[in-house]
């Protein structure tokens, strides 16, 4: 899919790092077919030297190489970024950006060479390629472009597409939800201490629940309510502490969690708009 095209990550922090090693761990790509570029000579020598990729801070250069341009920077820095770039910009370069909060429309209206647009949201555990993006397609993006974003972003974990109104639902659900899940961990591990568990076997055991349990959702398909039924024997211990996590709770809780997430995350995205469609017209 991505045969010799050339890719610039702009920006190689956490997540620019995860896509461009996920492609090479992957064998998807060669390091001499990738670029990457940062405002810090100390990461780009890390990523040069743990990676072998060509790096440099100068962002023109990396995008006069590349066929694919992945935007890697925080979402305050795309005003800057687009403005360096916009003139090298070609109009059949694909564009990916992973920034939350910032669309097609803006980034589409920005460059104003109608180049297709791939707009992602990831998350974290791509670090380790378990990660679950959702992706979803600018006004000049086909088919060929979201097959590219999915190679990519596939790397490292699943891919949904979906449409752009929802990605601000991806945000809240899987973009910010590994933090809840740490939170679910870190209570679990406090439980199995409370009740005399020493702390390093109580992580270990709280996380790979976590992680079994999920395993077990996706590769049977079954219903986790159904999962959950299998082990809860009538009168038991699990039954016991599923009448106290109701009690207290848990599922409206998540719920509301992901619903205040996503409010968050529209309101950023406003905000966003707002902030570059003002600095664009000044
Ligand atoms: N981390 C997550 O869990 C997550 C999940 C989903 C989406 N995202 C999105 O991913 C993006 C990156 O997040 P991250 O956690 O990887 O951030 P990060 O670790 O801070 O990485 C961003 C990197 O880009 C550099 N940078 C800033 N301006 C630049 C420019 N003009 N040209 C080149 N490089 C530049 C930064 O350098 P300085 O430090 O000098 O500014 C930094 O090294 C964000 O937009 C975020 O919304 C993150």
């Amino acid at each position: 899919m991505l045969f010799s095209r050339k890719i610039a990550f702009i920006g190689v922090g956490n997540m620019g790092e995860a896509l461009l090693g996920g492609l090479l761990k992957a064998n998807l790509t060669n390091p001499e077919n990738i670029i990457a570029t940062d405002t810090r000579e100390d990461r780009l020598q890390f990523i040069a030297n743990k990676w072998k990729v060509t790096t440099t801070t100068d962002n023109i250069k990396a995008v006069a190489f590349a066929d694919v341009i992945v935007f890697c920077v925080k979402p305050q820095a795309i005003s800057d970024l687009l403005t360096d770039i916009k003139d090298t910009i070609r109009s059949e370069q694909l564009i990916i950006s992973i920034l939350a909060g910032i669309t097609t429309k803006t980034i589409e209206r920005f460059i104003g060479k109608n180049n297709p647009v791939i707009r992602a949201m990831p998350n974290i555990p791509a670090v380790v390629d378990e990660g679950a993006a959702g992706i979803c397609l600018g006004s000049f993006a086909k088919t060929i472009h979201k097959d590219i974003a999915q190679a990519i972003l596939g790397a490292v974990g699943t891919v949904e597409i979906v449409s752009e109104s929802l990605m601000d639902t991806i945000t809240g659900l899987s973009g910010s939800g590994p933090a809840y899940i740490y939170m679910v961990i870190e209570a679990l591990t406090d439980g199995g201490v409370m009740m005399g568990l020493p702390r390093d076997v109580s992580i270990r055991l709280a996380a790979q629940t976590v992680l079994g349990s999920a395993k077990l959702v996706k590769e049977t398909g079954v219903h986790p309510a159904v999962l959950k039924d299998q082990v809860t024997t009538p009168g038991g211990t699990t039954i016991k502490a599923i009448k106290e996590l109701e009690e207290s709770g848990l599922r409206p809780m998540l719920i509301r969690a992901v619903e205040i997430a996503t409010q968050k995350s529209r309101e950023l995205s406003q905000f966003l708009e707002q902030k570059n469609n003002v600095e664009k017209n000044s």
